[in-house]
């Protein structure tokens, strides 16, 4: 299969370039590539020079990967694998390209996946600036198709509980430790790359969706295909249409993002030095 080439080349360029092996791999959502500098002296390989690997045209998704670990007073986090910057599914509009980063993680050793994104806010009670946890999702599109969602572990071929409890609550419990009031929702996943109307968003709100956005939920299904522990996190970037009555734009989502960045970065930060 042309894809699985692809991914050994890949994957053996990055073992020259470097022989950390991660056991986590975080992909950072829009305007949240800055916690990939916690890191200290971790090694950048450019997305650009890995063979076969997506070029992200969205501002804010520079496009890097970062391996190291995270230290703290005494502590050293297990090895990780940070993807500064994603391929949106609807920039190439091909899955395959989509889910490369999350093969490549899995195939370097990453069994866990912590997956991020920006959002808009459907859930009247939440505010722009909000950290969600997702508690799960709704796909509305019609992706992965059937070969997508084989597993190879025989596993069936959905599951129904796309994260790992056990990494939902200990996020939770760090939330509240460091004085963080996170939300919990369900996050509906739209191909974009246009925002939605007012009416859309009235619906996704009675479907049960509590935040909006056009990426993380191909990453999710492929990563729990895998066999992968998924936990994932939305920063609700700005209201949805019809939420709020300002017009959307992608400078509000950057904008947010840089207001959240600190408690962003505090709650990854100590997540990750927990596992
Ligand atoms: N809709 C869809 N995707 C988004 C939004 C939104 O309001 N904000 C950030 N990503």
């Amino acid at each position: 299969m042309k894809e699985m080439g692809e991914l050994h080349d890949a994957v053996s360029f990055i073992g020259r370039q470097t022989s950390i092996r991660p056991t986590i791999a975080c992909i950072l959502g829009s305007g949240l590539g800055d916690f990939a500098d916690e890191i200290e002296s971790g090694v950048v390989i450019p997305s650009a020079s890995i063979p076969h690997y997506p070029v992200s045209s969205v501002q804010g998704h520079e496009g890097k990967l970062v391996f190291g670990s995270i230290r703290k007073d005494q502590r050293t986090s297990r090895p990780l694998l940070v993807f500064k910057g994603r391929v949106h599914f609807y920039e190439s509009g091909d899955l395959e390209t989509t889910l490369l980063p999350v093969r490549l993680a899995h195939q370097l050793g990453a069994q866990t996946l912590i997956v991020t994104n920006a959002a808009g806010g459907i859930n009247r009670r939440f505010k722009a600036g909000d950290l969600m946890l997702i508690r799960d999702i709704l796909n509305l599109t019609s992706l992965p198709k059937k070969d997508h969602t084989r597993t190879s572990h025989g596993r069936g071929e959905r599951t129904n509980r796309l994260f790992d409890p056990v990494l939902q609550d200990s996020l939770l419990s760090t939330a509240t430790q460091i004085g963080l009031h996170l939300q919990e929702g369900v996050y509906c996943w739209l191909k974009g790359p246009s925002y939605e109307t007012a009416a859309e968003i009235e619906m996704l709100r009675r479907m049960g969706a509590d935040a909006v956005g056009m990426s993380t939920v191909p990453e999710i299904i492929e990563a729990n295909r895998l066999g992968m522990r998924v936990v994932g996190i939305s920063l609700i970037s700005n209201l949805a249409t019809g939420i709020s009555a300002a017009k959307l734009s992608h400078a509000e989502v950057t904008d947010t993002a840089n207001r959240v960045k600190a408690s962003f970065t505090n709650l990854m930060r100590e997540f990750i030095l927990h596992q």
